[in-house]
């Protein structure tokens, strides 16, 4: 092992114990506090932009292994139900002056009901204006559903695929629901024909997946020319959900190699916007996902995250519960908690070492500090690990510092599971 290596592991080994600890600490819903009926409903005097409505779809007819997003199985009324009191929660933050640029639908499976789902986007664009919407679905929709309906409603829809190679979808529990590879790519192609952008989310870090077996489905990707790939380090949660999901996990080792490899073989023809997602080289950016822009996001919906400025939003993880929230007139959020300045900065850090470059002008006039002020120990780790190197005020990401990125975003992935366990606990 060279030095180099040898130094990243031991940067990478320390960043996974300290990321840990800040999870549990930073994200802690043990201060949380239930919102009170009386401030359950939202009003503005004047229109209050917010960057993005994200609508959570809690279903799915059978559950993967290795996720934890917010879901249950299934059920034909509840979902009607739940579909209902979701376009209450719309119509009611809508009226109450809140704007949006972008809506992001996310799940679960959002198609899972196809004439619910449209019923909720023409709500959406009969009561204001969006600049681009975006919905989550899988590629098996492409066959057996009618995605046509969506046609000229969704702007941007990001299809999860993973990995075309069948034994990972069988261990995963994917094969069964949504077909072999070869089948999900002739899906794929279908989706990319019909939508104006496509994202194609695949997944590496798995047992038996080597740098080669990766740069196979990546290839076999980019033949298809999807706008946008994002490629998502399997992560395992701190809490209950690890211990589905460790079995299907690789060596912590093999990651960086993988990360190598996708790299290289995107180079060619893709972008990298983050070193998790990589957009085709048309020489103007593609949208990033909510989730990583760091914008201020309302969330609607059993499950939905939000947060404006320093305030995080917790939906109530009880559909039941949910539905009732809406039912009484109010929005379905059930607890607010405050977010420390450290945690938002820690955010920051992750998006701008994603970004590339951090910005001592442009953070300080963001925040009111300069870098050191803000982050004085992680600037000495990271300049230490080989992660950034300094020019003039400001400081660039190298490849090992990439790396860091990727890691520090698995460690986001696994931070917004911890909240859902407590979440779900909460809702009990
Ligand atoms: C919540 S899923 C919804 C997409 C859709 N239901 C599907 O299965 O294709 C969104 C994306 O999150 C990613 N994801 C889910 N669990 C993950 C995990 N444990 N680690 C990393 N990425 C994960 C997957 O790439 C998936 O496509
Ligand atoms: S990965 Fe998609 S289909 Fe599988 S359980 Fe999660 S949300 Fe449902």
């Amino acid at each position: 092992m060279s030095f180099a290596d040898l130094r990243l592991s031991l940067a990478t080994q320390s960043l996974d114990f300290v990321m840990q600890h800040t999870i549990t600490h930073s994200l802690s819903l043990a201060d949380a506090t239930v919102l009170p009926a009386s401030l359950s409903s939202v009003a503005f005097t004047q229109e209050q932009h917010i960057e993005t409505l994200y609508i959570h779809i809690p279903f799915c007819h059978t559950l993967c292994r290795f996720c934890s997003f917010h879901k249950i199985k299934y059920n034909q009324q509840k979902a009607l139900e739940y579909f209902q009191a979701l376009r209450k929660e719309i119509r009611h933050v809508i009226e109450s002056g809140l704007r949006f640029n972008r809506v992001y639908i996310g799940g679960g499976t959002t198609t899972i009901l196809e004439d619910e789902l449209v019923k909720t986007i023409e709500l959406i664009k009969s009561l204001t204006t969006v600049r681009e919407i975006s919905c989550e679905t899988d590629p098996s929709y492409f066959r057996t559903g009618h995605p046509e309906v969506l046609n000229g409603l969704v702007d941007r829809m990001s299809i999860g695929l993973q990995s075309f190679d069948d034994r990972i979808l069988k261990a995963s529990s994917r094969f069964e629901k949504f077909g072999s590879g070869d089948e999900q790519e002739i899906d794929i192609r279908r989706g990319i024909e019909l939508f104006p952008t496509v994202n194609v989310d695949l997944m590496y870090g798995f047992k038996g997946q080597t740098p080669d077996s990766v740069v196979t489905d990546i290839k076999r990707l980019i033949q298809l020319e999807p706008d946008q790939i994002t490629t998502y380090p399997l992560t395992l949660g701190i809490g209950k959900s690890r211990k589905k999901s460790q079995c299907l996990a690789g060596e912590p080792k093999d990651l960086f190699p993988q990360f190598l490899a996708v790299k290289q073989v995107m180079s060619d023809r893709y972008m990298m916007e983050f070193p998790w997602t990589y957009s085709r080289n048309f020489g103007q950016a593609v949208e990033n996902k909510y989730v990583l822009d760091g914008e201020n996001c309302f969330g609607v919906g059993s499950g939905a995250f939000g947060r404006f400025g320093e305030q995080f939003q917790i939906s109530s993880f009880s559909i039941d519960k949910y539905i009732q929230l809406i039912n009484q007139g109010g929005v379905g959020t059930s607890h607010h908690k405050l977010l420390s300045v450290k945690s938002i900065n820690q955010h920051h850090l992750m998006i701008m070492m994603g970004k590339g470059c951090l910005d001592n002008a442009l953070f300080k006039a963001h925040t009111g500090k300069s870098l050191w002020q803000a982050f004085p120990v992680e600037l000495t780790y990271l300049l230490a690990s080989g992660a950034l190197i300094k020019q003039g005020d400001s400081y660039f990401t190298t490849e090992a510092g990439q790396f860091i990125a990727l890691k520090m975003f698995s460690g986001f992935l696994a931070g917004m599971d911890y909240l859902r366990e407590q979440a779900i606990e909460l809702a009990a």
